[in-house]
């Protein structure tokens, strides 16, 4: 359906669970997670997806927190691959776990995965995650592509005086992997705005000439695509704030604890809980119509605006 200033929403993104084994400052700022027993159960999410594709959502995104903590993610999975309509699933994880998994969420019915991985030395992995194992997400990126995950995408955030000294290196990881590397800004979620800590794609660009600009993967998407001549993979630059794309945005959030979030940088949301209690399918729709109608025209980064909530609680 389309939202009051026309844009057709077809993009779902569901956070199964606020927890993650990771602590990256930027996503979890220190915050808690919801305890797993007011999560949403497998039904409610899959009642939500069947709900929303009556609307006109063809592709869901499973991200968190980390969604390989739930135990049914395979379940969840099959479960929305058997919905009619359904065009894609895709999930963010954060790697740790993903070992041993890739060929069984590939049966499973899933169609893409986004990797975060925000250092590729492992000192500087550990600590940016608060004790992460770059070894496990190496294994899993190699897994996921022997697995015939295509594209596998890279998630980096970078932050000024952390980890930018690194660009090279993660361009480099393309030259020969069939991998797609994202340069994220950083987003004001959950914690002040540290602007000066932010790496912008023009800054990136700037300093690397030879990068040349690649045919979008799909239309209307977020990232600015860019290659090395001779190189098997690409690079994308996702600049939320310093080149806003809310006029194409196609997509609404539900979250674990069973709130709809339309727009990612404004604070609006609204409760799914008393739809899914009445077990009515109609009461549900309208209520996900309404809060899709009512999506804020865009976000509110770098207006002083404060998010109520972090990456982690949202989903990213
Ligand atoms: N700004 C930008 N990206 C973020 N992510 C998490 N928190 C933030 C933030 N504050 C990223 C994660 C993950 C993706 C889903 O979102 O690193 O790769």
């Amino acid at each position: 359906m389309n939202d009051r200033y026309g844009r057709t929403i077809s993009y779902l993104r569901l956070s199964l669970t606020e927890r993650c084994t990771l602590k990256c400052a930027y996503c979890r700022a220190g915050e808690g997670a919801c305890p797993k027993k007011s999560e949403l159960t497998r039904e409610e999410f899959l009642r939500i997806v069947r709900v929303m594709v009556k609307l006109g959502v063809t592709k869901v995104r499973l991200t968190g927190g980390e969604p390989m903590l739930r135990r049914d993610l395979l379940e969840i999975v099959s479960g929305i691959r058997a919905v009619d309509g359904i065009e894609e699933i895709t999930m963010t994880t954060n790697g740790q776990h993903l070992p041993g998994m890739s060929k069984e969420l590939r049966r499973a019915g899933l169609d893409r995965l986004n990797i975060s991985l925000d250092s590729l030395r492992p000192e500087r992995y550990e600590a940016l995650t608060g004790g992460g194992s770059l070894e496990l997400v190496r294994t899993g990126i190699d897994e996921a592509l022997e697995a015939g995950f295509s594209p596998v995408k890279l998630n980096a955030v970078l932050l000024r005086g952390t980890n930018d000294d690194e660009v090279d290196d993660f361009i480099a990881l393309t030259k020969d992997k069939p991998v797609h590397v994202r340069f994220i800004e950083y987003m004001p979620l959950g914690a002040e705005d540290h602007a000066n800590l932010r790496v912008t794609g023009d800054e990136i660009l700037r300093a690397r000439p030879a990068l040349v600009p690649a045919e979008p993967m799909y239309e209307g998407q977020p990232a600015r695509d860019f290659r090395l001549p001779g190189y098997t993979g690409s690079v994308g630059l996702i600049n939320p704030v310093s080149h806003r794309f809310c006029d194409s945005c196609n997509r609404v959030r539900v979250m674990s604890d069973g709130m709809l979030r339309p727009c990612l940088g404004q604070n609006m949301e609204v409760s799914l809980k008393e739809a899914l209690e009445s077990g009515d399918d109609v009461i549900l729709l309208e209520t996900i119509r309404n809060a899709i109608w009512n999506k804020p025209k865009a976000h509110a980064f770098g207006e002083e605006f404060v998010s109520d909530k972090t990456m982690s609680r949202i989903g990213g």
